[in-house]
């Protein structure tokens, strides 16, 4: 409704390992974002120990996407519960099906699109060595993490860049 269609939207997608994480927190803190990270929402919900949850750990255990109904519930519940008037939303959408259950939920569209583009093997070097003891951090889901990302993730972004929406930085020489 009216609330989704006031808010400033920004999207952010990028590769396993790409960087995402860092880098919306830091545009979040600079230009007074309240940053949603879909990963880490989802994240919660496994630590919450619900039967949900351990049905969430399964699929983020392979790699696969999580069911669109419950993360864009997640998604619009954090939005709703921030008092911030530009939201940042990380990793997300994952595929077209996410895409079309938010903007169906929300009635509106993004504003903006980031896409944080990384060489494969520097994200699969970053996974390895990034230590935060995620159950999908190892190299088998890793392969599937990038399957998934390349057949689904990447139709999103030539989607927005269609509609003149999607910004492509590049998330190696930008490191500051
Ligand atoms: O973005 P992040 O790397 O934290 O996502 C970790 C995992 O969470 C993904 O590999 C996927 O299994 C799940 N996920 C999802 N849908 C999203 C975001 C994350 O299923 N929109
Ligand atoms: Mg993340």
């Amino acid at each position: 409704g009216f609330l989704f269609t006031r808010l400033i939207k920004i999207l952010h997608i990028g590769g396993p390992g790409s960087g995402k994480g860092t880098q919306c927190s830091r545009i979040a803190s600079d230009f007074g974002f309240s940053h949603v990270s879909a990963g880490d929402l989802l994240r919660n919900e496994i630590s919450a120990g619900t039967d949900q949850g351990e049905w969430i750990l399964e699929i983020i255990r392979e790699g696969r996407i999580v069911p669109s109904e419950i993360t864009v519930e997640l998604v619009r519940k954090a939005i709703e519960s921030s008092t911030a008037k530009r939201v940042l939303i990380d990793g997300f959408p994952r595929c077209e099906e996410n895409r079309i259950a938010f903007e169906k939920i929300t009635g509106t569209e993004p504003d903006l699109v980031l896409f944080f583009d990384c060489p494969e093997d520097e994200m699969v070097k970053r996974l390895l060595s990034r230590n935060q003891g995620r159950v999908d951090d190892n190299i088998e889901t890793i392969k599937k993490r990038l399957k998934v990302f390349e057949s689904l993730n990447l139709p999103v972004v030539e989607y927005y860049s269609s509609r003149g929406k999607a910004h492509k930085q590049d998330s190696v020489s930008r490191e500051s």
